[in-house]
Order: structure tokens, then C-alpha cells, then sequence
């Protein structure tokens, strides 16, 4: 089937998977808190349907959503996965009974969620995980090797086609592409977060993504005065340019954008076509530049 454009498109770095670069993040699936079912399953399996069916072949997730929710009602919406679908996942943590989310980056850890993936998935291999390191938003510095090798080991035994990080310094990125290929990088960032603009840039030279979590600000929604302005200028919303703004940071910057809203969702993709002109280019620039 050809793929429909939505903002483009990038191929994780030695490999065939193309995707839009506009994706989807399907953490906001589960209950609120990221704990238990959501209210309405119908409502989610329909915007991951919707996602797809709008040109979505990126797919954020985690085992730790819900926990096993997020990933069972993907597979309840999707499965049997079509091909050219890109299903991200990541492992380095686990949530304790009091809905914490807990570190959990021991080798039986790793290991035992990358097969807790593959089960509610329902796949034989992971397309790609990505180890989460670092802390609630911010890495950490210190070896990530150990982890790293866990997950090198996985994928020579054919259970993950290939390994992404999180939340990971530009060190400890260079210290994981010396155990294993890294075809993506997954880090905070969104225009009022510009932590990583560096390394935004030195990414796109090696070809490898960057894919920012929470673009929309997360849990804490973005407000800015800058952008509402902007927004209401282009007759679009302050969400809306928020996305624009990353697709037009740099090629390498691929969107998973998470929403249990079919409003949003249609919203969101839609910024794929949003083009900024030039001065809100820069007035956007200015956002994040003073932190
Ligand atoms: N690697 C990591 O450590 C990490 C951490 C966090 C997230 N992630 C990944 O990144 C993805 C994106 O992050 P996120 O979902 O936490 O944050 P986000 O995309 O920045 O924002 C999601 C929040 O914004 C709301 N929203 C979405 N579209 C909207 C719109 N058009 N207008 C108004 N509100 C809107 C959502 O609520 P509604 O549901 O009501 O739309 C939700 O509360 C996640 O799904 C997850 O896959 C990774």
C-alpha cells in the first residue's frame, strides 16, 4: 500500500522501516495516570484505528502503560499488524502497586519486559526498544554498558530487530553506539524545552531520529503566550503549532504525539501540513532560547 504523507518521511538509520515522520504515542491510552484501562477501550482501540488509517505507521508504547493496558489494546486494535508498521517500545522500568514508576534495569528486568512486550503485543520480534535510563525527565549520567549489553545480547537472539535509548546525555549515547547500532533517540524536548538542541543537530548528521516526548508538554500542557498569538494568527491551535514548530526543527525530528481524543488525534495530524512562515518561525525560536 503506498504511504500517505504526513509530514514526510525518515528510515531509522540501517534499516528498511520508513515511517511518516508525523507518528502517534500511545501512552495516553491507559487510565488516567497511565494506570489501568482507560474509560472508554472502544473510544482508544478507534483512535489507534483512525491513527493508522490516517497515514500513522509510528507507534510509541511501552509495557509499563498501564501496566500491559496500553500494549493489549494495541494489539486488540491493530493485530494482525499490517506491514510497515513501526511499533516503538522501551524497557527500563516497572510501576509498583502504589502506581510509582520504579527503575528496573537489571538484567532478568530487562529481559523478562522485553518478553512481557512480545506477549501483549503479540509478536515474535520487537521492531525497535529503546532503553530508558536517566530519571523522571532528565538523564543521568554514569554507564548505561551494562543495559546496554542486555539488550545487544536480546537482539542477537533475534528478539528485538533493533535498540533505541531514552532519556540518555550525548555521552552516554556515544557509550551505547560502541555496544550496538542506536537507530533512535528518544529525549524531552518540545519548543519551551530546548535542552537538547545540540544534540537535535549532531543526530541529524549521523541520520539517526530524535523523537521528542512530550511535544505537547505532557502531563502539564504547554501554554506560552507566544504561541496562542501565533495560533490564533494562522487560525490554527496553540497545539497545532507546537507540532509544526518540531517538524520544521530538523528532518531527523519524528512526532508521537499521544492523545485518547479522536479530536485531538485528527488535530494533531493535521499540523503535519501546517507550513510556519519565517517570523513565527523566530518568534517561536525565542520560546525556549532564555531557559
Ligand atoms: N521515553 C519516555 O520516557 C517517555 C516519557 C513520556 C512519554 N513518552 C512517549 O511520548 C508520547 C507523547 O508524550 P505524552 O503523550 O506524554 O505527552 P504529549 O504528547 O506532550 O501530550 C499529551 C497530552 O496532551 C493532550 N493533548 C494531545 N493532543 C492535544 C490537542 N490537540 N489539544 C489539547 N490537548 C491535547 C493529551 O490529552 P488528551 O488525551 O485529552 O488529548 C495529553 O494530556 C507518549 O505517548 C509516550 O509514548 C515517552
Amino acid at each position: 500500500m503506498a504511504m500517505k504523507n504526513l509530514g514526510g518521511s525518515y528510515t531509522f538509520p540501517g534499516t528498511t522501516m520508513t515511517v511518516n515522520r508525523m507518528g502517534y504515542g500511545a501512552m495516553q491510552l491507559a487510565g488516567p495516570g497511565v494506570w489501568g484501562p482507560p474509560k472508554d477501550v472502544d473510544q482508544a482501540v478507534a483512535v489507534l484505528r483512525e491513527a493508522v488509517e490516517s497515514g500513522v505507521n509510528h507507534i510509541d508504547t511501552s509495557d509499563f502503560y498501564g501496566p500491559h493496558v496500553t500494549n493489549q489494546i494495541i494489539r486488540q486494535a491493530l493485530h494482525p499488524y499490517e506491514d510497515g508498521l513501526v511499533i516503538v517500545t522501551k524497557v527500563g522500568a516497572r510501576r509498583g502497586d502504589d502506581k510509582s514508576w520504579i527503575h528496573a534495569r537489571g538484567r532478568q528486568e530487562l529481559i523478562d519486559a522485553v518478553h512481557d512486550n512480545l506477549r501483549n503485543l503479540g509478536l515474535d520480534a520487537l521492531d525497535i526498544v529503546n532503553l530508558r535510563m536517566g530519571g523522571m525527565s532528565d538523564p543521568v549520567e554514569g554507564t548505561i554498558a551494562p543495559q546496554m549489553e542486555t539488550l545487544a545480547e536480546l537482539q542477537q537472539q533475534g528478539l528485538i530487530k533493533h535498540i533505541g535509548v531514552s532519556t540518555m546525555s550525548a555521552t552516554q549515547i556515544k557509550e551505547a553506539q560502541e555496544i550496538a547500532p542506536v537507530v533512535c533517540v528518544q529525549n524531552f524536548y518540545n519548543v519551551a524545552q530546548r535542552g537538547d538542541d545540540a544534540l537535535v543537530e549532531d543526530l541529524a548528521k549521523q541520520g539517526i531520529p530524535y523523537v521528542p516526548y512530550f511535544p505537547l508538554g505532557g502531563f502539564t500542557p504547554l501554554q506560552s503566550g507566544v504561541l496562542d498569538e501565533v495560533a490564533k494568527d494562522l487560525s490554527k491551535t496553540p497545539m497545532q503549532v507546537a507540532l509544526a514548530w518540531l517538524l520544521h526543527r530538523s528532518p531527523n525530528v519524528l512526532l508521537i504525539p499521544g492523545t485518547g481524543s479522536l479530536g485531538h488525534l485528527r488535530e494533531n495530524l493535521s499540523a503535519a501540513e501546517l507550513v510556519l512562515p519565517v517570523e513565527v518561525i523566530a518568534k517561536l525560536d525565542a520560546v525556549g532560547k532564555k531557559q
